[in-house]
């Protein structure tokens, strides 16, 4: 599939959108700034499947998460802003995600992964 750009102004602090690429669902979140720091504040060494949320995001544009959709256990949508991180649910088998959508509560055994993407303007970005 040909990358999508997708324009990021219109996304209210705090929403979750989501946009579809090569058929799969990606999350863009603008994150607020307690989202932020809750994704930043944690010993990274006691997660499941550890990453820092700076690897998880681009410099600069902290407030932007953007993800795969799909739960890494058996592929469900987690809703957003749920469970005791606030950042996904997963309705299947209860997995936990945080604000930087890293898995902390499985069955899922790994991070919501990051895909290809860039930024071309401070609102816009291209996926893929
Ligand atoms: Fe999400 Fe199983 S598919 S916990």
């Amino acid at each position: 599939g040909a990358p999508v750009e997708v324009d990021l102004a219109p996304i209210a602090e705090g929403q979750i959108v989501k946009v579809f690429w090569r058929d799969t669902l990606i999350f863009i979140r603008h994150r607020t700034k307690e989202e932020i720091e809750a994704a930043e504040n944690v010993d990274v060494a006691t997660l499941i499947d550890p990453q820092p949320d700076d690897q998880r995001v681009k410099k600069g544009h902290e407030q932007w998460l953007i993800v795969f959709g799909n739960c890494t256990h058996l592929g469900c949508v987690p809703n957003g802003h749920e469970g005791p991180y606030k950042g996904w649910h997963c309705p299947c088998h209860g997995s936990v995600f945080d604000t930087s959508g890293r898995v902390r509560v499985g069955p899922a055994p790994s991070n919501l992964p990051v895909p290809e993407y860039k930024f071309m303007s401070d609102t816009q970005i291209v996926i893929g």
